[in-house]
């Protein structure tokens, strides 16, 4: 983690805030590749995970774009109503949980719904700096509620964005699974947005191509689960200590009660930053950061969120 100061920002929408950071210290920031994001600690001591939307290959400073949720712990609405030029943040280290395929893809289709865009956007400069093939299909619900339409239109690679703004649910179906007809062979498919809009792309995507190549990152957890069919479960760590789980409670929560460290960044499932091995018991995995081969696996847990069929889980502290 490093502290960084607002140096400039935005609104983008009525309700898209753009941040410019760089080093409180002066120093480099670190690189990162397209589609990275970082945890971002804000003023109210909340961490959150934002994707980094600025041109990859300028590493003078790190763009996020936050969109304000009402309905979250806070950390999104701390962000639009205290930062501002001056304001010293706290920021991890880049990762990268969604990425572009290598420079062998024959075509890349980005296809973003709200502010879904931020990891799109970054990979559609990287893109275009590897002069590789690429079509961005933008969906949202009006042209000013489209963060970086601006932006794009005024890109060098404006002429590769396809924006679907103002059409109704079926509307942009129809629009993206024509879009998705006859996929090249070695093409590979990103998409960022809801779970719905998310899962729609996979599905018509995958009629043309195998799932490794098909790519997905979820930005907003959905309706939590309902606790009340929650069971209790013991979690055993490989140190030898066991606690109990009660249904309402997380793994990450119990565990930090007891005083045992662990990295969490968005607590919804979706960063991936909390996930332990599994060495023995079966997960239930309510997560949308691990893959469905890796839950299929079971030998992985995100603590946050995901609980246990078997009465026991062991797991190891990585
Ligand atoms: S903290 Fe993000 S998946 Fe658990």
């Amino acid at each position: 983690m490093f502290t960084v100061t607002v140096t400039d920002t935005h609104d983008e929408t009525d309700t898209v805030k753009v941040l410019r950071l760089v080093r409180s210290d002066g120093g480099a920031l670190a690189p990162y590749p397209a589609g990275a994001h970082v945890d971002v600690t804000g003023p109210t001591g909340i961490t959150r995970p934002y994707s980094l939307c600025g041109p990859p290959h300028d590493t003078g400073a790190y763009t996020i774009a936050v969109k304000r949720e009402t309905d979250s712990r806070g950390g999104s609405q701390a962000l639009h109503d205290k930062a501002a030029p001056g304001t010293e943040l706290t920021v991890g280290a880049p990762r990268r949980l969604f990425g572009l395929a290598p420079d062998t893809a024959a075509r890349h289709h980005l296809i973003a719904a709200g502010i879904g865009i931020t990891p799109l956007l970054a990979m559609a400069y990287e893109l275009h700096v590897r002069n590789a093939e690429f079509t961005l299909h933008y969906v949202a619900r009006s042209r000013s509620e489209a963060a970086f339409a601006g932006l794009l239109e005024r890109s060098p690679f404006a002429g590769r964005v396809v924006p679907h703004f103002g059409l109704g649910r079926e509307e942009s179906r129809t629009a993206l699974a024509n879009a998705l007809q006859g996929l090249e062979e070695e093409s590979h498919v990103y998409t960022c947005g809801p779970h719905d809009f998310m899962a729609y792309v996979r599905e018509v995507a995958a009629r043309g191509l195998p799932e490794e190549r098909i790519h997905s990152e979820l930005f907003q957890a959905g309706t939590p689960e309902d606790t009340t069919v929650d069971t209790p479960f013991e979690i055993e760590l490989d140190t030898g200590e066991v606690y109990p789980v009660p249904p309402g409670r997380s793994i990450a929560e119990v565990l930090e009660e007891n005083g045992v460290p662990l990295d969490t960044s968005c607590r919804e499932g979706i960063c991936g930053t909390c996930v332990l091995r599994v060495i023995e018991g079966e997960p239930d995995h309510r997560d949308h950061c691990l893959t469905a081969k890796e839950k299929a696996a079971g030998d992985q847990i995100a603590a946050c969120v995901s609980r246990a069929k078997s009465s026991r889980l062991v797991v190891e502290l990585w």
